[in-house]
């Protein structure tokens, strides 16, 4: 059992079962506990492997993208680079090394990194000490300014609250103890929940998936965008439109794991529902655009071109790791598909690379 296992036991024997919201943010965030709090999770070594760990190319269109952003803000002088949850910093250091092409927006712009992880902000030290980041624990305390954030697989990680449909009722869905074996499971929460009148009508047993800490971030995205100038590039894995069904999913070594099984010691991730950002942006007085395919806006954004310029300098085997990134990054069975990406800006920006794609094409 972790250590978390025991904590989470305890408290819920004392307490009562807790919310899948509660039990997810113990999870990735517990203060000494939590997934996120140990290094050593993405990448090779890791339990997963994120988009900019597959290829350079990710982090080098994405740097690429904020600069041609920039340059349609108007170039101002000074400028917030922002990423949300930067892992092991390897996203940034490839957009900033591609960013060179174009020396007034690498002069123009401050890093702020928003993390609460100590070992992933020591590699994040490591690898991005030039470019000197302030790191935060989040946004709010980024200065005023015009900005341009990135977040890629960060939604993801950010708590859902689940409900199920219990013949006319919704009950929130909880994290119990079985009664005999004391073993984590899911149950249903005895009273009807607050907020029933607003989830509709589906069949009993169905599962819809709410994330109010997520619309609180792209709402406070949009507000500052709105505000100051700039725009949020969010990319993650989910669907464009709402729907029902269970994405709680957790991760360990690559594999699926259980979700209820060592807390602390797998990733815990639910899909993003991009039209809920979307419409919470909107409300906070931004413009958005997408979702469009994470394949199609990196095919827009010139991917292809960058893997045959890359292929020209590489060797055999070089060249057949360039095409699979490429195949995995872009590809309907990879990650083309089922990723996407979201823009929300100020609302005077009227195009952005790489979301001139039909959105009913490109977010299937
Ligand atoms: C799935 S990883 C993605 C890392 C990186 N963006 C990439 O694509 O490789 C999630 C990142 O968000 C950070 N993180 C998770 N929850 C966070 C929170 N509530 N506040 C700040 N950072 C958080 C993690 O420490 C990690 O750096």
């Amino acid at each position: 059992m972790t250590a978390l296992a025991a904590e989470i036991r305890e408290r819920i024997r004392r307490d009562g079962p807790i919310s899948v919201a509660t039990y997810m943010e113990l999870c990735l965030s517990h203060p000494t506990l939590g997934y996120y709090r140990r290094g050593e999770r993405i990448g090779a070594a890791g339990d997963f492997i994120t988009a900019p760990e597959t290829s350079q190319m990710f982090g080098e269109l994405i740097g690429l993208w904020c600069a041609a952003v920039w340059r349609a803000m108007g170039a101002p002088a000074r400028v917030r680079l922002v990423e949300l949850g930067p892992g092991r910093g390897t996203l940034m250091a490839d957009a900033l090394r591609a960013a060179r092409t174009v020396p007034a927006f690498l002069k123009a712009l401050d890093l702020h990194l928003v993390e609460t992880s100590e070992s992933l902000r020591a590699e994040q030290r490591t690898r991005l000490a030039e470019a000197r980041p302030a790191w935060h624990e989040r946004l709010e305390t980024v200065p005023p300014g015009p900005l341009l954030v990135v977040a890629n697989e960060f939604f993801d990680a950010l708590p859902i609250r689940q409900f199920e449909r219990i013949d006319d009722d919704w009950r929130e869905r909880v994290v119990a103890l079985a009664p005999s074996s004391e073993a984590f499971r899911f149950a249903a929460a005895p009273a009807p929940c607050a907020e029933a009148g607003r989830l509709g009508h589906a069949p009993t047993g169905a599962i819809v998936e709410r994330a109010p800490a997520r619309e609180a971030l792209a709402a406070a995205l949009a507000a500052r965008v709105a505000a100051e100038g700039g725009a949020a590039l969010i990319v993650d894995y989910g669907h464009a439109r709402p729907g029902t069904g269970d994405t709680l999913q957790a991760l360990r070594r690559h594999r699926r794991h259980g979700v209820l099984d060592d807390p602390g010691d797998a990733d815990l991730t639910a899909h993003v529902d991009f039209s809920a950002l979307a419409a919470a942006a909107r409300r906070a007085g931004a413009g958005v655009f997408g979702p469009v395919a994470q394949g199609a806006f990196l095919k827009a954004l010139g991917i292809e071109e960058r893997a045959a310029a890359l292929r020209r300098n590489a060797s055999a085997s070089q060249a057949q790791a360039i095409d699979a990134a490429l195949r995995r990054l872009t590809g309907a069975h990879g990650m083309g598909a089922l990723f996407k990406a979201l823009a929300i800006t100020h609302p005077a920006l009227d195009a952005l690379p790489g979301f001139e794609a039909e959105p009913e094409r490109a977010a299937q």
